[in-house]
């Protein structure tokens, strides 16, 4: 009973692979969960509400109303209910209209609701699957945090060979039971992240800052407040934003404010994941006023910034664990690994700016872990959500190791 207690939604839409639903919901009532499904009208040609009622031990919502008597399938009430909604089949329809808010139904209604995590297992034709239009949305959910479950390659119902068939009920379920252990693993834990851009002021309306969304850094600290820790998440200037419950957000400008708060933070935590880009120079100087336009050059004398990375690895406990990012252009490795050595760091995380999607402002990152055994791993290119998981895990390893 590894899923007992659990809450979860279950999305059914018009697919063929709508019979393997039965399966998977069979199974994770066995495995203890409580389970609610939602059928799109189209899964309703495919396999009956009957079915599905009857195994799940709950009547099916499937339309906005129940035509009798008015009664409304609330959404909102489901979305707030759930621990974990899966759409197992999710044709490429249902993935497109997730991807653009089109509610025309009350599975989408119910996504839109959601405030718990979303699996989703795609089931389509080959050439359904693998159209630009499908992959787009695809990307789209990702860039939302949506899990995907990749469909495998194999026999279709039309026939044809190739990649598109659903994943299998009890594979999905092990995607599951690992999604909830994941969230028990840093309960009681506590980490401290960097994030974003700092500014460095030149005067009250200009100032030296770089490109960084904070995307990378936001994500990871999602990941870490998934897998049950409390985060502090000490951000630069972004527009991105997080709502988690688990994660503190204390908004910094420079990088002599960013130090500040990491110093004061650090002590109390059990690691610390510095993904912020910080000003490596800061003008010596601050001018009160707007500077004015003049008829020499302007020289702005520049001093360094603390290093915070490396202040908090000459501050680390045995326990504790460091991680830092490496932006690198040239030598990329040599750099890498000598920015491990040099800040104290458990391991660093090399992302080039010359893997295309990979860097600034982009949704998608592709990583090399190296780690203080000189172990190298290299991911593809993924979602920066997925790469933050990636993340998190060695965190797990290396803290496991500790
Ligand atoms: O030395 P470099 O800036 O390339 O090192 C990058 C790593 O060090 C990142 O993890 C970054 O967040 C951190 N760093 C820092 N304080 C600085 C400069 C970099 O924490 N002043």
């Amino acid at each position: 009973m590894r899923l007992k207690g659990k809450h979860i939604v279950l999305g059914i839409t018009g697919s063929i692979a709508a019979y393997k639903a039965a399966y998977l919901l069979r199974g994770l009532v066995k495995e203890g969960a409580e389970v609610q499904v939602v059928m799109t009208p189209a899964a309703k040609e495919f396999i009956t509400p009957v079915t599905m009622s009857a195994l799940s031990g709950k009547p099916v919502a499937s339309e906005f109303f129940t035509a009798n008597d008015g009664t409304w399938h609330s959404h909102v009430d489901m979305g707030q209910w759930a621990d974990l909604m899966v759409i197992a089949p999710a044709t490429a329809a249902t993935i497109g209209k997730m991807a653009h808010a089109v509610c025309d139904n009350l599975l989408i209604t119910t996504y839109l609701s959601m405030k718990s995590p979303v699996m989703v297992a795609p089931a389509m034709d080959l050439d359904m699957f693998r159209h630009p239009a499908n992959q787009k949305n695809i990307e789209i959910l990702r860039s939302y945090g949506n899990m995907i479950v990749e469909p495998r390659e194999g026999e279709l119902a039309s026939g044809l060979i190739g990649k598109g068939r659903m994943e299998e009920p009890d594979v999905i379920i092990e995607e599951i039971v690992k999604f909830f252990d994941r969230k028990k693993k840093l309960l009681n834990k506590h980490f401290l992240v960097t994030a974003g851009p700092t500014f460095e002021r030149i005067d009250p309306v200009r100032f030296i800052g770089n490109h960084s969304s904070g995307k990378m850094g936001y994500a990871i600290a999602e990941s870490l407040a998934d897998s049950g820790a409390l985060v502090t998440l000490v951000s630069g200037p972004v527009t991105v934003k997080t709502n988690h419950p688990n994660i503190s957000v204390v908004k910094v400008m420079s990088a002599d404010e960013m130090y500040r708060q990491c110093v004061v933070a650090f002590p109390g935590t059990d690691g610390a994941v510095m993904c912020a880009a910080v000003a490596d120079f800061t003008p010596e100087n601050t001018a009160n006023q707007k500077i004015k336009r003049g008829a020499d050059d302007l020289v702005i004398r520049l001093k360094p910034t603390p290093d915070i990375a490396a202040e908090l690895g000459k501050m680390k406990t045995d326990k504790q664990v460091l991680v830092g990012f490496a932006l690198e252009t040239q030598d990329e490795l040599e750099n890498a690994l000598r920015k491990m050595k040099k800040k104290n760091l458990d391991f660093i995380v090399l992302n080039s700016l010359n893997d295309p999607g990979a860097g600034f402002g982009v949704d998608t990152n592709k990583i090399t872990i190296i780690d203080r055994n000189n172990i190298q791993q290299n991911f593809e290119l993924k979602s920066k959500s997925e790469v933050a998981a990636d993340i998190v895990d060695k965190i797990l390893e290396v803290i496991a190791g500790k």
